[in-house]
């Protein structure tokens, strides 16, 4: 395996870049472990860009462990809206409890947090590295794609070997005192420099020590299985100003979605068509319209005002808010207020 032959050099030339270039982020203003933990699990899998609302307004509705400990899962995914993929709200959440009802100092020690709801090695070693200043290597997609450059790995990066050897040198390159610091430079440097498909070399201030021979190749990774299509069918029951929603018992589980419905019609065409990823899916939505019918037991009635307080996957949302306001505007009434969404 290669090694870098001069990490303190290295470390120095990373920092200066970051005290001139580094982004100043809310998360990186506090100590705070909750906060923290807040932001690290908004991270998991959304872009920085995206979180920077969130973090906020989460942080003013939740300020704290204990206020997220007590809040109900409907106020959770409500605040979650639009972020996606909502088992992190849920671990969320559910750590908050945990740690709530244990009653004592939030844990310090990552093995500690390690194995509770939604923690893995990452977010473990990211609250001991920034709010408790432990220096713990770190590795997220950022730090992965600068570390495998910078020492030319070429096995791929999510296989396990891949994966042990990203921590191995993200823990060579790892100071001995002010892990925070470090940790946010080489996340800047990967967001902002070694890009993905277009990296920046000629301005890299850690250029000499990069063993990429061709840094656009790398990180290599394992074949991906191609995307699969599905098509899903839905229903649009609107009736005397209120709309009819199901409570998702499967992939959004307590979020409230358009009722499914188990076959495509064919005598009418859908009222609304759209696509979105999920996993490795490429999911179309279609939406038909149908007649008042008798309500089945996970279903309700919501609305429009309500729709305001509930939590709705945003692929179903932007399909309402679409269906909402054309129905609205045909029969002449106000546009409907759930086009304030977020996302
Ligand atoms: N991605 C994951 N954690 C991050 C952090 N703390 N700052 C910026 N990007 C991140």
């Amino acid at each position: 395996m290669n090694s870098l032959s001069r990490p303190a050099a290295f470390r120095r030339a990373l920092l200066a870049w970051y005290r001139e270039n580094g982004r100043d982020l809310p998360w990186r203003r506090t100590t705070d472990p909750y906060a923290i933990l807040v932001s690290e699990f908004m991270l998991q899998q959304t872009q920085v860009a995206t979180v920077l609302s969130y973090y906020k307004e989460w942080l003013r509705r939740f300020p704290d462990l204990a206020t997220l400990a007590a809040a109900s899962e409907r106020e959770v995914l409500h605040a979650w809206q639009g972020l996606g993929y909502y088992a992190r709200a849920r671990n969320l959440h559910a750590l908050a409890k945990t740690i709530h009802r244990q009653g004592g100092p939030f844990p310090r020690d990552p093995a500690e947090l390690r194995g509770l709801p939604g923690i893995g090695r990452y977010t473990a070693n990211a609250v001991a590295a920034f709010a408790f200043n432990q220096s713990v290597p770190l590795v997220e997609a950022n730090i992965a794609r600068v570390i495998a450059r910078l020492f030319g790995m070429q096995e791929p990066i999510d296989t396990s070997k891949g994966c042990e050897n990203l921590w191995h040198h993200a823990a060579e390159l790892l100071p001995p005192h002010a892990p925070a610091s470090h940790h946010s430079a080489m996340m800047d440097l990967g967001a902002l420099v070694c890009r993905p498909r277009v990296p920046q070399c000629p301005i890299c201030p850690v250029r000499k020590f990069c063993r990429a021979p061709n840094p656009v190749e790398l990180p290599r990774k394992k074949p991906r299985p191609s995307l699969e299509h599905c098509r899903e069918h839905h229903d649009f029951i609107f009736h005397d100003g209120r709309i009819l929603l199901e409570q998702s018992q499967t992939r959004w589980r307590g979020l409230w979605i358009l009722p499914r419905r188990a076959r495509a019609r064919t005598s009418a065409p859908a009222l609304h068509v759209s696509q979105f990823p999920f996993t490795h899916h490429r999911i179309t939505l279609a939406v038909f319209p149908a007649s008042v019918r008798k309500q089945k037991r996970c279903e309700r009635w919501f609305s429009l005002p309500d729709l305001e307080s509930v939590a709705l996957p945003s692929p179903h949302r932007r399909a309402l808010t679409t269906l909402i306001s054309a129905r609205t505007q045909n029969s002449g009434n106000p546009k409907s207020k759930l086009q304030n969404h977020r996302s």
